[in-house]
């Protein structure tokens, strides 16, 4: 038997999806973790025994000793999957012996990482992502079962998910975010994979095997790259010191604006989410704040209840709602 629930940043990234991946590996019993888009463009900043370790591919199963693997629909820089393991070691988390790379993920080469570095129009972290992407679907690509150092961490991903006698119990962790995604958001100004539910699938199990889908995002917006995207508000400014809004990739600020109500339930509609997160309560109410943009037009609210009445009553029906905070878990 294999089931899965799925992890999906509703906005463009850094909602909180780790949060969200720690609670349910908690309590969810999960044989597997998958990562199921993305390179080394994410960022994670994980505190675990008072130090600050940041990883960009490994999937936080390995915190909680889950085999975490690093799906197909991924491509890996080893290098940075190496110090990635190393400071988690060093950190006294067992990486090595948690962390899988999936056979028929991609890799990300020196050469990539030169390309993707001359970039200025897109604003890309600068990671490789997009030549890597763009040579695995030209057919130039390398797998990872071709690279030599890899090989301890590689595995069958098709006998890893279908070949088991005992039941399966996956948690797809996505990587970026909708309004990032290749297809749904604002091309070119997007990532080269796909950020949504669909993406998880493509990893190598049935449509069926889908539980809940986990949709999270924040109560107001964030966004790093090369378009305009934050409000002329001084506000926001205020919101991005109280909110930490710094890449954890590149340290870049994040443009900040308001919640754009369309394009969350756009999000909500395309990925079937069944339980929506959304985070960083605390930093609007730090700044006084609550807005929605509905319709591309500002909606003010006298306070934070009905900012949070208004999300509940107009949510689409089904959809299990929770708030959370910045400073707390959920
Ligand atoms: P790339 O994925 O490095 O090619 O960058 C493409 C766009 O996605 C840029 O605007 C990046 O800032 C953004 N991006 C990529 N990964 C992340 C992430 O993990 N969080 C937030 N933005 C990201
Ligand atoms: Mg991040």
């Amino acid at each position: 038997m294999i089931v899965a629930d799925v992890v999906v940043d509703l906005q463009y990234g850094d909602c909180g999806k780790g949060k969200v991946t720690n609670y349910l590996c908690e309590k969810g019993n999960y044989t597997h973790v998958i990562r199921y888009n993305g390179g080394c463009n994410a960022g994670h900043t994980i505190y675990h025994n008072g130090q600050r370790i940041i990883t960009h591919h490994i999937p936080c199963g390995v915190l909680h000793g889950v085999r975490s693997i690093i799906g197909p629909g991924c491509v890996v820089y080893p290098d940075q999957l190496f110090t990635e393991i190393q400071e988690l070691e060093d950190a006294g988390i067992p990486a090595r012996r948690f962390v899988r790379v999936a056979n028929n993920a991609h890799v990300i080469t020196r050469d990539h990482i030169r390309e993707d570095g001359k970039d200025s129009s897109i604003g890309t972290t600068k990671r490789g992502n997009g030549p890597a992407y763009r040579d695995k679907y030209g057919r130039t690509g390398v797998r990872a079962s071709e690279v030599e150092s890899l090989r301890e961490f590689i595995v069958d991903i098709y006998e890893e998910i279908h070949g088991a006698n005992t039941p399966v119990k996956i948690l797809f962790e996505g990587a970026q975010g909708f309004g990032l995604d290749i297809d749904w958001g604002d091309y070119p100004f997007v990532t080269s994979s796909h950020c949504t539910v669909g993406s998880a699938i493509l990893n190598g199990v049935p449509p069926q095997s889908i539980r809940e889908v986990w949709g999270v995002a924040k109560m107001y917006e964030t966004y790093v790259g090369a378009k305009k995207f934050e409000g002329s508000d001084p506000i926001f400014g205020e919101i991005r010191e109280a909110g930490e809004e710094f890449g954890a990739t590149t340290g870049r600020p994040r443009q900040c604006n308001w919640m754009d109500w369309n394009l969350l339930k756009k999000a909500i509609n395309i990925n079937g989410v069944t339980n929506l997160v959304l985070n960083k309560v605390d930093v609007l109410e730090e700044v006084g704040q609550q807005k929605i943009l509905v319709d591309e037009k500002v909606v003010n609210f006298d306070s934070m209840s009905l900012m949070k009445e208004f999300i509940k009553t107009n949510m689409k029906k089904g959809v299990i709602t929770s708030f959370s905070s910045n400073k707390e878990s959920i």
